[in-house]
């Protein structure tokens, strides 16, 4: 697809411009001023904000086996709405993604749905097991294969996770790791993330592996990474926008790792400045009114990412909207290995525009994901997405 947007105000993590940008056959043709071409749609973006769309590094859509929370056509119109062009399932669907037919299954399905790019993480251990990783083998010569995680359970056993990591290492897979040591989880959350979080970082310093953590959210966390990054280690970490925008104070909605205290968002917000937190991660994680009540974690966070972060990162914190842009599209997408992110000629035609003045009240009412479970019900924040586009074409409209 083809498309001009003419007079935008053009931010991305390397800079600001104002001008236009031409997209040909879905990638960035060309920025500049006054670009003109016959023949092809154009959007004059005069008083919005034109950013590189979205990618999410942690994402649950649901889909085989658990539909009625959330399947991959309403996960990727909750991404389209949230100006989200990439994102990274997670494998804890129904069966789990540990063979080649269910990821081959969600791949097709969500290029049918034909909205959004996405890559099916793998589960590190045989069906949640905890103990083989022998379904790895199976997927050796997939070479869309980027991550795998038993996100939502994690692995127990740390003789399994290093040979996983070896596995990776070998097969250059990222290790995407959901720090949760379950012998703590009835105890002390604090610690089941923090032994966890120091054990990973351990295992993939010793196994050479490309470690990824996800949702980090405690100050002791983020500090053993940022020990890790001076020691020259191989890690990337994201954080969730629940995890920047509400503390125990405020709401104690039932989420892994669970709502933390000021001074861990205060850390949070002092790794994003200095570069030890890479990414945000929306951990959207859909549920029914009835699994929310019998006590399931997690919220939806697709459809309400940007607001939050953009208000509590930029409007409260002093993060400028181009660190922003590199927490939101540069830099998970460089984890991802997809050809977006910035807005560079040659790269993915993936744009967002957004009215950074609007003040939006959320309202799960109008969520498109099936899941309205979130605990933002009715704040305010500002910047609203008016119009999200992948490869040129225009894949959500406000
Ligand atoms: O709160 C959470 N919900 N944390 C997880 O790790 C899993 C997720 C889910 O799948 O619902
Ligand atoms: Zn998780």
């Amino acid at each position: 697809m083809s498309l001009l947007i003419k007079n935008a105000n053009v931010i991305d993590a390397n800079g600001n411009f104002q001008g236009d940008i031409l997209i040909i056959d879905g990638i960035i043709n060309q920025i500049g001023k006054e670009i003109n071409k016959e023949g092809i749609e154009v959007i004059d973006a005069k008083g919005y904000t034109v950013m590189p769309s979205f990618i999410d590094t942690h994402a649950h859509f649901r889909e085989p086996g658990l539909t009625h929370k959330e399947d991959i056509e309403s996960g990727s119109k909750a991404a389209a709405k949230g100006g989200y062009t990439g994102v990274c399932l997670m494998g804890n669907t129904n069966p789990i993604c540990s063979t080649k037919e269910v990821v081959e299954y969600v791949r097709n399905r969500a290029k049918e749905v034909g909205l959004i790019d996405v890559h099916q993480c793998v589960s590190i251990t045989e069906n949640f097991c905890g103990k083989s990783i022998e379904h790895l083998e199976s997927f050796n010569d997939d070479k869309e294969l980027v991550a795998i995680t038993d996100d939502g359970v994690g692995v127990m056993d740390s003789s399994v996770m290093m040979k996983a990591m070896e596995k990776a290492k070998e097969s250059n897979w990222i290790v995407m790791s959901h720090a949760e040591d379950k012998t703590f989880s009835k105890i002390d959350m604090r610690i089941a993330e923090d032994l966890m979080t120091i054990r990973d970082l351990y295992l993939a310093k010793v196994t050479g592996a490309r470690l990824h953590m996800a949702h980090v959210s405690t100050v002791e966390s983020i500090n053993a990474i940022r020990r890790t990054k001076n020691e020259g280690g191989n890690v990337t970490c994201e954080v969730t926008p629940h995890h920047i925008g509400l503390t125990t104070d405020i709401s104690s909605y039932r989420v892994n790792p669970p709502i933390r205290e000021k001074e861990d968002v205060n850390a949070i917000i002092e790794g994003i400045k200095d570069g030890t937190v890479d990414c945000i991660g929306t951990d959207h994680a859909p549920h029914t009114e009835e699994d929310k009540k019998n006590g399931a974690p997690g919220m939806v966070g697709l459809e309400t990412s940007f607001s939050i972060c953009y208000t509590e990162l930029v409007k409260n914190n002093n993060i400028s909207i181009n660190k922003l842009s590199e927490l939101m599209s540069k830099n998970p997408a460089n984890i991802l290995r997809m050809n977006k992110g910035t807005i560079s000629v040659g790269k993915d035609g993936d744009l967002v525009l957004v009215d950074l003045n609007k003040e939006v009240t959320i309202d799960k009412e109008t969520f498109v994901s099936k899941g309205k479970n979130t605990p933002f019900q009715g704040r305010k924040y500002f910047g609203e997405v008016i119009k999200t586009i992948r490869g040129g074409k225009v894949i959500y409209s406000k």
